[in-house]
């Protein structure tokens, strides 16, 4: 253990702790557990969007061959979801307000028994009047979504009158004094889709109760400290007495942030007092999961001659559908990336969240960023090619530095954004926009802020030097553990390959917010520095009568403690148990001034990351089809702790949001999706995308474990942007929906 932090493996391409399980096929994933006597889960799904339940009868079902459990509404308090869905019930109660809502559930034996039993529960519906398109919603005579509400005080959060649901408003100087002064004045509107999270683990749950009335549940989840508060809810027991352990994740993005499958896990094995496996079909996935919300964005913006934004007015209305499964977070993030990374003296942006009798909605990767980003660099765009004025040129114009102040009235440092610009455009080579007939480059760039919270860690020194890092937050994939290991081997100076990583066990684990908002390596390394501070002072304290002097002069290196001429080795000092500590990282949630919102994402306390995407493509002009050549992001990461999984997330989140662009919707008629399955929802292959080339720009934040940003939702961001600017490049045409499919290309 040495005494100064040495960056010996920080900053490194360590490899990733989860990688060689993963890869040998020893990670367990959910579906990879079984326990004896597993009865299997199946939920039955309300067919229609908005109806009455006049009728419902599970006589039937229960008697049937092998079922052991059905349960409805009636078995289950009147609970809220808690975390996120705070609106939703755990099933429908006398009324079904979308398609895919369920209603009851069945263990059987077998998957095949269970699915039988749910298609012989007998209920009828009375359909009645629904409301599917967001704008509709909003009118004063529009069929209310929770007509029940009326009666009750809304949640402080939630600003509720009729349809309304969350709110988000930036507000700064006149923008009606802006606009007067404006050379030119541009208004579009801009609209985008429904997308699934995408990753390629469905959710799912096992849930089992123990001899004492104690339950524990194993889940594919970002957040089991939150599955714990919720189900604890559900089932009436105090926290203490639901565990809930988080399997290897096979991928999340926000999708895996709610508690679902995991109540009718718990519920069900209660009722058969049996272990329940619940896990979600590709069709429950497409119709009742928590896709990205489709948006409504209108923005006008005012310019000076010189391309100087003087004034930027928007709404952006998100259709959250039947309840809403993001928290207000989501209407306010979205306002943040419509602003964009600029100066703008003038601003009143607002986003509104409405219930629909639409699928559920809920967090999805940098949770509506890249609707407002769409929106604000397609407008960029169409800005500069109206003035004359290079886009890229028109960006620099106004983009933010260091020292400005952003609008919630904080002041920014660590600004890598116009590095961002140049070096991306320089790597697609800008100079020449239009290459070729059909053929076009784009830039579009960005900001997001990290999420703060609460991360705990446990650290145990080992008399033989191993160090074992006990954290509560999930390694969701990207290496982020990995990341909080190399920090914590630096700091108490020992090999990276000595940090054993575990946890996600709500009983065995320290509490930790979860992962989520680009926030694990940034709050869980915070913890692990001050863990390591922790461990030095006990080292300190433990070695000081041994060698007879004060624990402030002793020295700690080379594994030993050193004081006065004399030393003693940590192994001598260590017991059998050797030595733990709790190190402890808290950013409070600050008050977002600039949307009066109480939103955990607080720009006041760290610095935002910024982005920079470039594109070239070709586009067929008999057919629409894109093709994508060269892919390039500059990311202001802050500082690349593993550069390998840094540059890890940037590619795969430019892939999510080049699917974003180009293929994927979740398409509803009528509230009902149709396309709940993986051959009509294209997401993107390797045949779709070129090798995503990145360039890591470092510009530290002083808040941050060695001046890392938050670096994981922020990639997926700009492509959709960055994608139309280049096919409006390619063809003259400006594409303002999402996606941009061949046919609403040509
Ligand atoms: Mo993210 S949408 O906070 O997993």
């Amino acid at each position: 253990m040495s005494g100064a932090t040495s960056h010996r493996y920080v900053g490194r391409r360590v490899v990733r702790l989860d990688g060689a399980p993963k890869v040998r096929g020893e990670a367990a994933y959910l579906g990879d557990r079984a326990v004896p006597g597993l009865l299997h889960g199946v939920v039955l799904r309300s067919p229609h969007p908005h109806a009455l339940i006049r009728r419902l009868d599970t006589r039937r079902a229960s008697v049937m061959r092998g079922v052991r459990a059905v349960i409805t509404a009636a078995d289950v308090p009147e609970t809220r979801y808690g975390i996120y869905i705070k609106d939703a019930t755990v099933f429908a109660r006398h009324r079904v307000r979308f398609a895919g809502e369920a209603v009851a559930a069945v263990a059987a034996d077998t998957l095949e028994a269970a699915r039988a039993a749910v298609a012989a529960i007998e209920v009828d519906y009375e359909p009645v009047p629904a409301v599917f398109n967001a704008e509709d919603a909003l009118r004063d005579d529009a069929p209310l979504v929770h007509p029940e509400w009326e009666q009750y005080d809304a949640a402080p959060i939630l600003v509720r009158l009729g349809n309304r649901s969350t709110r988000g408003v930036i507000r700064v100087g006149n923008v009606e004094e802006g606009f007067a002064k404006s050379f030119r004045i541009f208004e579009h509107r801009f609209t985008t889709a429904k997308v699934h999270a995408g990753y390629t683990e469905p959710r799912g749950a096992i849930g089992f109760w123990d001899d004492d009335g104690s339950c524990t549940v194993w889940s594919s989840t970002q957040l089991p400290f939150a599955v714990q508060e919720t189900l604890a809810d559900a089932v009436g027991l105090p926290s203490s007495k639901v565990r809930v352990v988080a399997t290897t994740l096979g991928g999340g993005f926000g999708g895996k942030l709610t508690v679902g499958v995991e109540h009718h896990a718990v519920l069900l094995a209660r009722s058969a007092r049996a272990p329940v496996k619940v896990v979600s079909t590709v069709e429950e996935e497409l119709t009742s999961s928590l896709p990205r919300q489709p948006a409504i964005v209108d923005v006008k913006t005012g310019v000076d001659r010189d391309g100087r934004i003087l004034a930027k007015q928007g709404r952006i209305i998100l259709d959250t559908g039947a309840f809403s499964g993001s928290g207000p977070q989501t209407a306010s993030s979205c306002t943040n990336t419509l602003h964009g990374p600029y100066n703008i003296p003038n601003v009143l942006l607002e986003g509104v969240s409405v219930y629909t009798n639409n699928i559920t909605t809920g967090a999805f990767r940098a949770p509506s960023g890249p609707i407002g980003n769409f929106a604000c660099e397609s407008q960029m765009d169409i800005i500069a090619d109206s003035l004359g004025i290079d886009p890229l040129e028109l960006r620099l114009r106004n983009i933010f530095h260091e020292g400005d102040k952003g609008p919630s009235g904080a002041v920014l440092a660590a600004v890598g954004l116009e590095e961002c610009l140049l070096r991306a455009a320089d790597a697609i080579g800008w100079n020449e926009r239009r290459p070729g007939k059909d053929r076009g480059k784009g830039i579009a760039c960005g900001w997001w802020m990290t999420t703060g919270m609460t991360s705990e860690v446990d650290v145990t020194l080992h008399r033989d030097g191993r160090v074992v890092l006990n954290s509560g937050a999930v390694e969701i994939g990207t290496g982020a553990l990995t990341g909080a290991a190399q920090v914590l081997a630096d700091d108490l100076g020992v090999a990276a390959e000595q940090v054993t990583v575990i946890g996600g066990d709500t009983r065995d684990s320290p509490y930790d917010y979860g992962a989520q908002g680009s926030r694990t390596t940034f709050c869980v390394g915070n913890a692990c520095k001050n863990a390591a501070v922790e461990m030095r002072r006990a080292l300190a304290i433990m070695a000081a009568p041994v060698l007879g002097v004060a624990p402030d002069v002793i020295e700690l290196r080379d594994a030993a403690a050193h004081g006065d001429g004399r030393s003693i080795p940590f192994a001598e000092l260590l017991g059998d148990e050797g030595v733990k500590v709790r190190g402890v990282f808290t950013a409070p949630a600050v008050p977002h001034e600039a949307s009066r919102l109480e939103n955990h994402m607080s720009p006041a306390w760290h610095a935002p990351s910024f982005h920079a995407h470039a594109v070239d493509l070709s586009v067929d002009e008999d057919t629409g089809d894109v093709t994508v050549h060269r892919y390039v992001v500059a990311q202001d990461v802050g500082f690349a702790i593993n550069p390998t999984y840094v540059e890890g997330q940037i590619e795969g989140g430019a892939v999510q949001g080049i699917g974003q662009a180009l293929f994927e919707e979740i398409v509803s008629r009528d509230g009902i999706v149709q396309n709940p399955n993986l051959t009509d929802y294209k997401m993107p292959t390797m045949q779709d995308v070129p090798t995503v080339e990145t360039i890591l720009v470092q510009y530290p934040t002083a808040h941050g474990p060695s001046g890392a940003k938050g670096v994981g939702e922020p990639p997926c961001i700009e492509p959709p942007a960055t994608i139309a600017n280049a096919i409006a490049a390619a063809t003259g045409a400006r594409v303002p929906t999402l996606p941009m499919t061949a046919e609403r290309i040509c």
